[in-house]
């Protein structure tokens, strides 16, 4: 037997009975293989970025997202009462700043021109920054953020659409 769920993001979340090898023969029920990405300690852990994805702060949004087609306006707004940027104060305090999986770099560009003083990185897969554009204040660093350090910087941002 099987029993699964998927996420919110469309990843399984499985469990499956297997029966015990002891003498007991008590079914028991394991994660299978994929769903041990959701554990902290598993070797290849998802369990940051499913964290991430589905935090209040992302997913809000998202209900908003029929009245601002019918209407207009800003989801992020109209779920939190202030635009993202809003969150952008007290990097005045930060002098580097890498955002990871920056994709094409919008984020770490506006910030970087709204505090020229931070020394901003771009962090994307290899492929990724290779057809980056260059940016003033941004340097491009490619890297695996699964396998690879994170580049140092005094504060890490990670954001996923919207
Ligand atoms: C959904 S996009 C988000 C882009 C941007 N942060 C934004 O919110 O507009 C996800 C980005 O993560 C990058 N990415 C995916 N896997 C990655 C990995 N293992 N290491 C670093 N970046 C990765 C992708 O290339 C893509 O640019």
């Amino acid at each position: 037997m099987k029993l699964t769920r998927q996420s919110s993001r469309g990843l399984p979340m499985e469990m499956q009975q297997r029966v015990a090898n002891g003498d007991s023969g008590d079914l028991l029920y394991d994660l299978t293989h994929s769903s041990r990405w959701l554990l902290h300690d598993s070797e290849q852990t998802m369990a940051p970025i499913v964290l991430l994805s589905n935090h209040p702060l992302q997913m809000t949004p998202w209900h908003y997202f029929s009245q601002c087609v019918k209407e207009g306006g800003i989801a992020f707004k109209k779920a939190h009462g202030v635009i993202l940027s809003s969150y952008k104060q007290g990097l005045s305090s930060i002098g580097s700043l890498v955002d990871v999986g920056g994709g094409i770099r919008g984020l770490i560009s506006d910030i970087v021109k709204a505090y020229p003083h931070i020394k901003g990185v771009n962090s994307n897969l290899p492929h990724v920054v290779s057809t980056a554009r260059t940016y003033n204040g941004v340097s491009n660093i490619g890297g695996d953020m699964f396998h690879d350090a994170i580049p140092n910087a005094d504060a890490v941002i990670m954001k996923v659409l919207p």
